[in-house]
């Protein structure tokens, strides 16, 4: 889901002014591809196993937050394989034959990647099952009493399954991966060098303080530290002769509403609206979106899972609480009656 407005820091994908942006900076090699160290040496020992035995590399799910290189991954892997990809997104195959369409279609060690695997429709998924285990389809001719089934054989190929929500996906489907991989949250130091590779394909002039600043405000994704590269690239065009150092840095990203810890106007204002007007917290999630102005929904799925994830938020039975990290982001002291919440 995209908010309405373009948020800076939000991690998921904006289809409109992402896009082209993320193409020409795509790692085109293994060797591009910066951190994910333990995934990135264990997919190269599969993928080089199966190529010495002339096998299909078995099938692989990608799970983890947006922006953290999941269809990136799929990219590399089927041109280390030296053969196509396919890719569909998981919603957009709403009818079995839709599927069928694009199975019967692979050739050997081809690629098949469903993005957003989670979001494929129950019946569709019965039909990967048949074809991730035996690389068999099932297609039923006709209706009613008449009905026949006929078996295709499929190529031996290689599903990539991404997901940001591995715990939706259901356990049969689940278990057909035989490799799981689990994306983390890059070290500053990752994005560092990811900002550094990007800025030379952007031509601009990334000095290593001004890579540090940005790197802190990134929020160890990939994709925003990419985003906000472009957007600081601006105010170094205008403002800077093109050269990005941390001044520039610091300054550019104030006036984007993007504090040192990579927080933004909507993140702060939840923060301190639990703070402020609700002694702390708990506070439950529906009383707290309505306080902000917005939909629960979007606060669980679009804000908290950053503020829960860097420890400023604490989710509990009782509602929201907001944590030490917060009161010391914003050099506020605690109240006493709310510090045994705190420290639950
Ligand atoms: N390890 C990495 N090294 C360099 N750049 C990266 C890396 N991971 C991601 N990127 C950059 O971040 C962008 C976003 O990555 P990608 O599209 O692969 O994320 P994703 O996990 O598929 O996200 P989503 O869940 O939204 O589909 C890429 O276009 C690429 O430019
Ligand atoms: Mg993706």
């Amino acid at each position: 889901m995209n908010p309405e407005f373009d948020r800076l820091v939000e991690p998921e994908l904006n289809v409109r002014s992402d896009s082209l942006l993320e193409q020409s900076l795509r790692p085109q090699t293994f060797g591009e591809f910066i951190g994910q160290n333990g995934l990135k040496e264990n997919l190269a020992v599969y993928i080089e196993a199966a190529k010495r035995r002339d096998e299909a590399l078995d099938h692989c799910l990608f799970a983890g937050p947006p922006g953290l290189g999941k269809t990136t991954l799929a990219y590399l892997v089927a041109r280390t394989i030296g053969s196509e990809l396919f890719t569909i997104s998981g919603p957009a195959l709403d009818k079995k034959g839709d599927l069928a369409a694009v199975l019967t279609n692979l050739k050997p060690n081809d690629v098949l990647f469903i993005d957003e695997i989670h979001r494929v429709p129950i019946t569709v998924e019965e039909v990967l099952y048949s074809a991730m285990e035996d690389f068999k389809l099932d297609i039923i001719l006709g209706q009613g009493p008449g009905a026949r089934t006929m078996r295709i054989d499929l190529p031996r190929f290689t599903l990539i399954g991404a997901t940001t929500r591995a715990g939706l996906l259901s356990t049969p489907l689940r278990d057909r991966f035989g490799i799981h991989f689990v994306l983390e949250f890059y070290q500053p130091e990752e994005i560092q060098q990811i900002l550094v590779h990007s800025a030379t394909r952007l031509a601009v002039e990334l000095l290593p303080d001004g890579a540090t600043e940005l790197a802190k405000r990134s929020r160890g994704t990939p994709r925003i530290a990419n985003r906000l590269l472009r957007r600081v690239r601006d105010f170094a065009d205008v403002h800077g002769r093109g050269v990005i150092d941390q001044a520039l840095a610091r300054k550019a990203l104030a006036s984007l509403g993007v504090d040192e810890c990579g927080l933004d106007s909507m993140d702060k204002k939840i923060l301190l609206t639990i703070i402020e007007k609700f002694d702390g917290g708990p506070v439950g999630i529906d009383t707290l979106a309505s306080a902000i102005g917005e939909e629960s929904q979007t606060l669980e799925d679009v804000y908290e899972p950053f503020l829960l994830q860097q420890g400023f938020l604490h989710r509990t039975p009782r509602g929201r609480v907001a944590a030490r990290l917060s009161y010391e982001h914003f050099g506020i002291a605690p109240e006493k009656e709310n510090q045994a919440q705190l420290e639950f």
